[in-house]
């Protein structure tokens, strides 16, 4: 009968083991489970605590809201202390992607600057004598502000960099005769209609986003065959000079903005105008413009490529172009022209604007408070602008 103990012993054995074996098991998935459970209660612990922490914020908001119907002035502090705190973060991630620029951006950068070089060499065109001892460059964009959304995708808004005025003016779209004037700032950024502006109707309408405002005169581009720069007093409401444009074959001066072919830019130096035309049909050309006259006193060939230009300014006497990509990404200047052809290399850093909605329709320097006035997809924009000396050669 050994035998059939034998197997009695082993079945009885293997049924231990295999008790034990499931106990493990079961031990082993009782302490999985446990964990779990308990991950998943403190999961629940956080979630429910930050949705009773955005249940909060959301009724401080609705019933800071409520309190500002009747404080609308103490309301638009706080905006603005929120603005500057949204800035703030804005910056800081800006500067996180500036630490990392695209490569290819600064490899495109480096043979613009060779050719700058080289053209300067044998440019034709004449050195330039300034009239300010202003020798100032971008260092960065020190700061920006989004004042509000208004009007077209295209467009711009300026203000008269000369004398005290405080107005605002806004060319909505890329094609009108009507100018919208707001009293001030305060009036452009508060109301979200039209109806508080003034209106000016132009005797003739403009085409692009390349007029200003300067010196109590409107600036503007007319098109009539060939394009016209139109010199409109803003106190007495008529034309007070016009000229036709002295270039021939004119052609669209951003690759990426069909509709500007001058853009016309102020700086401390005074006027300018920036164009292009199918002569020289890769680059940018640059005019010195006599605000008074509306003469043209000195033109260039500047080396800076039309393509994929979305936009550019005047500082100093150098032009700054920005660009973009068709699919729009981070607008930089990626091109510098200096007229007294002082400025060297390591001056012209890549700058890179805050990454936005699109890209830039038009970008108005104000000489006399440094900063840009920009139209970015209907998103109307300050960049305030950092400076610094440039290294005289
Ligand atoms: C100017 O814009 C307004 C509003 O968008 C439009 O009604 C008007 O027809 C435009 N005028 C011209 C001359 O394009
Ligand atoms: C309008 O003002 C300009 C100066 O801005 C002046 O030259 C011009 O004579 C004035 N025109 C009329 C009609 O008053």
């Amino acid at each position: 009968m050994a035998p059939k103990h034998g197997w009695l012993l082993l079945i009885l054995m293997a049924g231990a083991i295999k008790g034990q074996q499931h106990q493990q098991l079961m031990d082993y998935i009782e302490r999985r489970l446990a964990v779990l459970e308990e991950r998943i209660a403190q999961w629940h612990d956080q979630s429910s605590r930050y949705s009773s922490e955005l249940r909060d914020f959301k009724n401080q908001v609705v019933s800071m809201l409520e309190t500002v119907e009747k404080e609308r002035e103490t309301m638009r502090a706080e905006v603005e202390n929120t603005a500057v705190r949204v800035d703030r973060l804005e910056r800081e991630v800006d500067y996180l992607e500036t630490q990392n620029p695209a490569p290819p951006c600064v490899e495109v950068d480096e043979t613009l600057m060779e050719n700058q070089v080289s053209t300067a060499k044998h440019r034709k065109n004449q050195k330039y004598e300034k009239m300010t001892d202003c020798s100032d460059t971008i260092s960065q964009v020190k700061a920006m502000k989004i004042l509000k959304r208004f009007g077209s995708t295209a467009g711009l808004w300026t203000k008269d960099p000369v004398g005290n005025s405080e107005k605002i003016y806004v060319f909505d779209g890329t094609s009108n005769d009507t100018v919208y004037v707001f009293p001030r700032m305060r009036e452009f950024t508060l109301f979200s209609a039209t109806r508080k502006a003034a209106r000016i109707k132009l005797p003739y309408p403009w085409v692009g986003t390349g007029h200003l405002v300067y010196g109590g005169h409107l600036y503007y581009i007319r098109r009539h065959g060939t394009f016209q720069v139109i010199k409109f007093s803003l106190a007495n409401k008529t034309i007070v000079d016009s000229a036709v444009f002295p270039a021939e074959e004119q052609i669209p001066v951003f690759g990426l903005s069909s509709y500007n072919y001058i853009d016309v830019a102020a700086d401390e130096e005074g006027l300018w105008a920036i164009y292009a035309t199918r002569e020289n049909e890769k680059n940018i050309a640059l005019a010195k413009l006599d605000s008074t006259s509306l003469d043209i006193e000195q033109m260039w060939d500047t080396p800076c490529p039309r393509e994929n230009a979305e936009s550019a300014f005047v500082i100093c006497g150098a032009l700054y172009v920005v660009y973009n990509t068709r699919l729009p990404s981070r607008s930089r200047i990626q091109c510098v022209f200096d007229v007294s052809g002082t400025m060297t290399s390591e001056d012209a850093a890549l700058v890179y604007f805050p990454k936005r909605y699109g890209s830039h329709s038009s970008m108005k320097y104000n000489p006399k408070e440094r900063q840009i006035y920009a139209w970015d997809d209907g998103y109307q924009i300050i960049y305030r602008m950092e400076m610094k000396k440039k290294l005289e050669v």
